[in-house]
C-alpha cells in the first residue's frame, strides 16, 4: 500500500507519474499542479492507459494539498527548466521559491513522507527542501546521478554497440558540469571500460556526459524528461520495494569524502527508509580533486540562495 504524490505536472512530472504507473509497484499516485487542469488531464489521460498497457496504479490530478495527505514519498519537479544559454544555477531565485513552499505545503498534509527533489539547481534545491523540511537526511535527497549515469552509459553503448543493459557505472559530484564520471568504476558486463575503448574516446565521452543536459536544451529549447522521469521513478520503486538498490544519488554529507554539509551526489543505498548507506568509495587523488572542484561549485551556490533569505 504506497502512496505517491508527484509535484509539478510538467514534462518530467507527468513522466514519473506515467513510468511510476506502468511499474504497478504502487497503489496511488497523485500529479499535483498549481495549474490543477493540467495535473487532472494528465492523471486522467495516463489513468485511461492503463487499459491498454495492464496496470492497476490509480492516477488523480488536483491542485489541492489536501488530496497529498499520507504520501509515503514525495517527488518535486515544480519549477522552471532552462531555456537554451541558461545554466542550471540561473534557475535559482525562481525554483528555491517554489521549493521551499511546495515542501511546506507537503508536510502540511504528510509528517514523515520520503522527499526526492528534481528541481534545478538540484544540488541546492535539495538542499532547501531539506532544510525547510526538518526531516531526517536519509528522507531527502535529489534524483540527478541515474540520469547523469543513464547518459554516460547509453553513449558507451553506442560507442561500444552493446546493450546499453550491460553497463555499470558510478558518478558523483554535483549536477553539473563540473560532475565526476568514474571511468575506473565503468564495466561493460563486468569487463573494466578501460579495456574495450581508446582514453581519446571514453575523454570523449566523460565530457559529453558532463554536458548532456546542456546538448537536450539547445536540442529541444527545455530540458529532457523522459530520461528524467523514468530515473526518479527508479528511485521510488527501490523505496517502495525496499529493494536496497545501489544508485548514484544527491545526499547530504556529514563527514562522507571528507565533505560537511552539503548534499552532492555519491553512491548510496536505496530502500525502504530511504537513505539507507552512503557508499564510500576508495577514490584516487585525481578523482578526489574532481569531486573537491565539484563541490566548491555546489558551495558557491549554496551561497547564493542563503543570500537570497528564503
Ligand atoms: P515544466 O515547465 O514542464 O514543468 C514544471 C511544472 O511545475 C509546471 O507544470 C508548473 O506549472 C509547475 N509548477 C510551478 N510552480 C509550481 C508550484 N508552486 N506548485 C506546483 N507546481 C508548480 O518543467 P520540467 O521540464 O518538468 O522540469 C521541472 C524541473 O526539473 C526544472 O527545474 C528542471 O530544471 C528540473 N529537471 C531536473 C533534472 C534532474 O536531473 N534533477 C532533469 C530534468 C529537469
Ligand atoms: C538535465 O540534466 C535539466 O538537469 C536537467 O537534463
Amino acid at each position: 500500500m504506497s502512496k505517491i504524490t508527484v509535484v509539478g505536472a510538467g514534462n518530467v512530472g507527468a513522466t514519473v507519474a506515467n513510468v511510476l504507473a506502468h511499474k504497478d509497484v504502487v497503489n496511488d499516485v497523485v500529479l499535483l499542479d498549481i495549474v490543477g487542469d493540467l495535473a487532472r488531464g494528465k492523471a486522467l489521460d495516463s489513468w485511461q492507459q492503463a487499459p491498454i498497457d495492464y496496470y492497476s496504479t490509480r492516477l488523480h490530478g488536483s491542485d489541492d494539498y489536501k488530496d497529498t495527505a499520507d504520501s509515503d514519498v514525495v517527488v518535486i519537479t515544480a519549477g522552471i527548466p532552462r531555456k537554451p544559454g541558461m545554466s542550471r544555477d540561473d534557475l535559482i531565485s525562481t525554483n528555491a521559491k517554489i521549493v521551499t513552499s511546495v515542501t511546506t505545503s507537503i508536510l502540511e498534509h504528510s509528517s514523515d513522507p520520503i522527499i526526492i527533489v528534481v528541481s534545478n539547481p538540484l544540488d541546492v534545491m535539495t538542499f532547501a527542501a531539506h532544510q525547510v523540511s526538518g526531516l531526517s537526511s536519509k528522507r531527502v535527497f535529489g534524483m540527478a546521478g541515474i540520469l547523469d549515469t543513464g547518459r554516460y552509459r547509453a553513449f558507451l553503448a553506442s560507442e561500444l554497440n552493446v546493450s546499453p543493459k550491460d553497463i555499470q557505472a558510478v558518478l558523483m559530484g554535483g549536477h553539473g558540469d563540473t560532475m565526476v564520471p568514474l571511468p575506473r568504476y565503468t564495466t561493460v558486463a563486468g569487463i573494466p571500460v578501460t579495456e574495450l575503448i581508446d582514453t581519446d574516446k571514453l575523454d570523449a565521452i566523460v565530457e559529453r556526459t558532463k554536458k548532456g543536459g546542456g546538448e537536450l536544451v539547445k536540442l529541444m529549447g527545455t530540458s529532457a524528461w523522459y530520461a528524467p522521469g523514468a530515473a526518479a521513478a527508479q528511485m521510488v520503486e527501490a523505496i517502495v520495494r525496499d529493494e536496497n538498490r545501489i544508485f548514484p544519488c544527491c545526499a547530504l554529507l556529514e563527514g562522507e569524502y571528507g565533505i560537511n554539509g552539503i548534499f552532492l551526489g555519491v553512491p548510496v543505498k536505496l530502500g525502504i527508509n530511504g537513505i539507507e548507506q552512503i557508499i564510500e568509495l576508495k577514490l584516487n587523488e585525481e578523482e578526489m580533486a574532481l569531486l573537491k572542484t565539484s563541490e566548491s561549485h555546489v558551495r558557491q551556490v549554496i551561497e547564493v540562495f542563503e543570500g537570497m533569505n528564503v
